[in-house]
């Protein structure tokens, strides 16, 4: 369950998705431990959230270094004097067919994606363990239910980030820890131009699909912020990412063959 002003660590919080979360929970009065490899970013972040009220921290730190993250965790506790709540929220993405996508680009994203996750887990849970309470947000995507084709490390990333939130709820029954899983469909953010593809025309489609969705990051970080507050596990903010999991459930072999041509289409409309 959620505190009412969470002391606070988003990772990936220069921009999107990352600084929206972090301008929500600032409204709400919460310290902030900033964290991203991108110190200008960092730096707006950090205005942003004084000027909505919440006092802000920053650290460079990058999620793929286990021994940053580790730092992370320290300077988390010195200056917020224990976590509420973590945001694993970094994440980067990789487009292209399965064979054609550099093995660099899979190990640069799941580093980030996946391992990040992994190690913010790792070196945070002990402490709040010991503490008594804490919540964690994990930010996966819809991608790693729907399995969309010529994104394979991007899917396996955000599944494995899925299923760790899953066990991780079960790990936390009968505690007063507790855990929530962001899949989010598009939504608008700076992900497409960070992004390596071997795919031409990738990034305009994903431009298109991010910029047609009707739910955006401030509301994104609006809803899991409530999920956690429910202390629900899944938070699904798009009304497509609740059908993608719907019919993922109910018949994932047609789900499957129609998701290409279903995308294709939403990008052009
Ligand atoms: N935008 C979407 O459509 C969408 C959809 C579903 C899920 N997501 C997820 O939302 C999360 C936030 O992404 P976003 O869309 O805001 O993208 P973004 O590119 O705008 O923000 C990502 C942030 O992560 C930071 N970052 C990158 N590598 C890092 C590293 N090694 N260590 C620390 N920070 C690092 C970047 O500097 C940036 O500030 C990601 O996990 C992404 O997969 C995004």
């Amino acid at each position: 369950m959620l505190k009412e002003r969470p002391r606070s660590v988003v990772t990936g919080a220069s921009g999107g998705l990352g600084r929206a979360f972090a301008v929500e929970l600032a409204a709400k009065g919460a310290s902030i431990l900033l964290a991203d490899i991108n110190q200008v970013g960092l730096d707006e972040t950090a205005k942003l959230v004084e000027r909505a009220g919440g006092r802000a921290f920053t650290a460079l730190c990058d999620v793929a270094q286990k021994e940053q993250v580790e730092a992370l965790e320290r300077r988390a506790h010195e200056v917020l004097d224990g976590v509420d709540l973590l945001i694993n929220n970094a994440g980067v993405a990789v487009g292209g067919p399965v064979g054609e996508v550099p093995l660099s680009d899979w190990e640069w994203l799941m580093g980030i994606n996946l391992w990040g996750v992994i190690y913010g887990c790792h070196f945070f849970l002990p402490r709040m363990k010991r503490a008594g309470s804490g919540h964690i947000i994990n930010v996966a995507s819809i991608a790693g239910v729907a399995s969309a084709a010529a994104m394979a490390p991007y899917n396996v990333s955000k599944a494995g980030v899925i299923s760790l939130s899953e066990t991780l709820a079960g790990e936390f029954v009968g505690t007063e820890l507790g855990v929530t899983v962001l899949c989010p469909y598009f939504f608008k953010t700076n992900i497409a131009q960070a992004a390596r593809s071997t795919l031409s025309g990738g990034a305009e489609m994903v431009e298109k699909l991010m910029a047609r969705s009707k739910v955006q990051a401030p509301q994104v970080a609006q809803l899991a912020l409530a999920a956690a507050a429910r202390g629900d596990l899944y938070a699904f903010p798009h009304p497509e990412s609740k059908a993608i999991a719907f019919m993922k459930r109910s018949a994932p072999e047609l789900m499957l063959k129609k998701l290409g041509p279903w995308l294709a289409s939403r990008s052009r409309t």
